[in-house]
């Protein structure tokens, strides 16, 4: 009974204490959520086909953000569409212009409401990276389409991605429009069942594959590839693969250059052992017959 006694006592206290220790755990979140102002952290671009979102992480808290950028290290333009916004994305792509430009962005933290007491000249704020949409945006996985003439060739149509972009006039852009001649396509392809593979480089976005063997299937993967750019941003996804049969034209030419040597080839041996042949049974024939002559008129009748 005393037993039980002590044992629901310790209990007890165990409880208390650990109720102590909550609180006080507790007081001390809310007085550091008192004096915590977050910061956004990580700021990066994340940029495809041209549409730019400048991206941050920050704590949770009851604080806005507002979005600064500049161009070439310029004056700071306020982004009307990031102002004292809660999210932790910016959409710039319609102040990034001219695209071949470096540009800088700068977040700054600012109170839910607006507090006259409090300084905004101590609230933190922090810089981007630089960003060069022109040189650095990602280009999606372009659509394309392959056709075998009858000729042993292989026209592959790429279709130019679209861009958010408008013109002046309000035509939305493709990659084509803003890249114009930087804009090349890498063309990778393979025989079907072998493993080499062959890269060209097109210009335009309609390409001729030549010199296919005929009566072969073709893989063909396609990206956007443009070399003016830094090596590391240079090529776009490689699109998914599209296979086609390439259909033999006239065999006689499409007969490869090994095939027509290894005919002249079998055609000269036959006709060697066909003159050896000959030339052999000529001196037989010959022979016999001065045999014949020699033996009729050595042995008189
Ligand atoms: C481009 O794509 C790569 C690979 O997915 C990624 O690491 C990089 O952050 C992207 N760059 C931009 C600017 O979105
Ligand atoms: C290939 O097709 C075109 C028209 O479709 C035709 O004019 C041409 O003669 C054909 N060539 C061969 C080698 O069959």
């Amino acid at each position: 009974m005393r037993e039980k006694q002590d044992c629901l006592a310790k209990m007890e206290s165990v409880t208390t204490l650990l109720y102590l220790g909550l609180f006080l755990s507790a007081w001390s979140i809310t007085t550091a959520d008192e004096n915590f102002v977050p910061k956004a952290e990580n700021v990066h671009w994340v940029s495809l086909d041209f549409k730019t979102i400048l991206s941050w992480t920050t704590k949770p808290s009851d604080y806005t953000y507002s979005v600064l950028y500049s161009m070439d290290d310029g004056d700071w333009s306020e982004s009307p569409d990031c102002n004292r916004i809660s999210e932790t994305n910016c959409d710039l792509s319609a102040h990034l212009m001219p695209l071949d430009r470096m540009y800088s962005a700068d977040i700054q933290t600012e109170p839910a409401e607006f507090d006259y007491n409090s300084n905004v000249e101590d609230l933190p704020h922090t810089y981007s990276p630089q960003f060069n949409p022109y040189r650095e945006s990602n280009i999606s996985a372009v659509e394309f389409s392959v056709e075998a003439t009858n000729d042993s060739k292989v026209i592959v149509s790429i279709k130019d991605p679209v861009t958010t972009l408008h013109d002046a006039y309000g035509k939305q852009l493709s990659i084509r429009d803003i890249l114009q001649k930087d804009l090349k396509y890498k063309i990778s392809y393979y025989k079907s069942g072998s493993t080499g593979k062959r890269d060209i480089i097109s210009d335009s976005s309609v390409a001729n594959v030549s010199k296919l063997d005929s009566g072969q299937s073709y893989c063909f993967m396609v990206a956007a590839f443009i070399p003016s750019r830094p090596k590391a941003t240079q090529l776009g996804t490689w699109s998914t693969q599209q296979c086609t049969y390439v259909q033999g034209g006239n065999v006689l030419q499409d007969l490869r250059l090994e095939t027509w040597v290894g005919v002249a080839f079998i055609l000269l041996t036959v006709l060697i052992i066909t003159i050896t042949v000959t030339v052999l049974c000529c001196r037989c024939r010959q022979q016999r017959n001065r045999t014949f002559q020699t033996s009729q008129s050595s042995v008189p009748v």
